[in-house]
């Protein structure tokens, strides 16, 4: 993740302890955790619309990096809900950041990695046509084809008709379909279930086709661990 300026961190927002922090190793310190949010709410802002009147969903949340990243660069947006399915990362969220315009929501939905008793199915908390700006950031790189095709369709229902997700994922072209966690990939030691779960571009950018979601824009390789930058519309 590249951290474009030195951010300080506002102490009157309050910040994870480390043991909660989604990519640990990416943010040793509070700067660049801080600045790491900051920058995806700056990309919001610049690449989807976000802006102090939009409704935010942030799937797969973790304790709430974008969060505060809007806290900082920008007060607040409409509505910032935060959707994860890990209850130490949620609490913590919905205790220490949840305010009149910031809400979290659990969810037990099965995942190998982050959940593995949890249920099976693609629901997202939030009525169908409700999100302006849908924020996923690796969260499709720890899901295979099944889960990318189900909540795909999830996604392209909740998005209000000019709404925009963007999403990051590994992808390449000419590989498999999917594999996980690939050898000898980014030169990075993948571990555990789902740690690291590669696409072919075309076939993903398909699958998502065909849940209801078309690629408005595509940046390759420049996201954490080398994964690509997509933003969705409803097709
Ligand atoms: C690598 S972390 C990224 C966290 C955060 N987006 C960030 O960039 O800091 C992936 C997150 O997705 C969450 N997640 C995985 N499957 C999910 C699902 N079905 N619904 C909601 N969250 C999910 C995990 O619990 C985890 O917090």
């Amino acid at each position: 993740m590249t951290q474009a300026e030195t951010i300080t961190p506002d102490p009157a927002i309050p910040l994870p302890p480390y043991t909660l922090r989604m990519g640990g190793k990416h943010f040793k310190n509070d700067v660049d955790f801080v600045a790491a949010g900051v920058r995806d709410a700056r990309m919001l802002r610049s690449r989807t619309g976000m802006g102090r009147r939009k409704r935010v969903l942030d799937w797969g949340c973790g304790a709430g990096r974008l969060a505060i990243g809007i806290k900082h660069l920008m007060g607040h947006v409409e509505d910032y809900h935060g959707v994860d399915i890990q209850p130490p990362l949620l609490n913590w969220a919905k205790e220490n950041l949840g305010d009149e315009h910031t809400r979290f929501t659990l969810v037990d939905a099965h995942n190998a990695r982050y959940n593995p008793d949890g249920e099976s199915h693609f629901e997202i908390p939030a009525d169908p046509g409700s999100v302006d700006v849908l924020y996923a950031y690796s969260v499709f790189s720890h899901m295979l084809t099944h889960d990318i095709a189900g909540y795909g369709a999830t996604i392209a229902s909740i998005l209000a008709p000019k709404g925009k997700a963007m999403m990051t994922a590994f992808v390449e072209e000419d590989v498999p379909d999917c594999v996980e966690n690939p050898t000898d990939y980014l030169k990075l030691e993948w571990k555990g279930a789902l740690h690291c779960v590669r696409f072919e571009r075309h076939f993903f950018e398909r699958t998502l086709w065909d849940a209801g979601l078309a690629v408005e824009e595509f940046v390759y390789g420049r996201e954490t661990d080398g994964q690509s930058l997509y933003v969705f519309r409803r097709r």
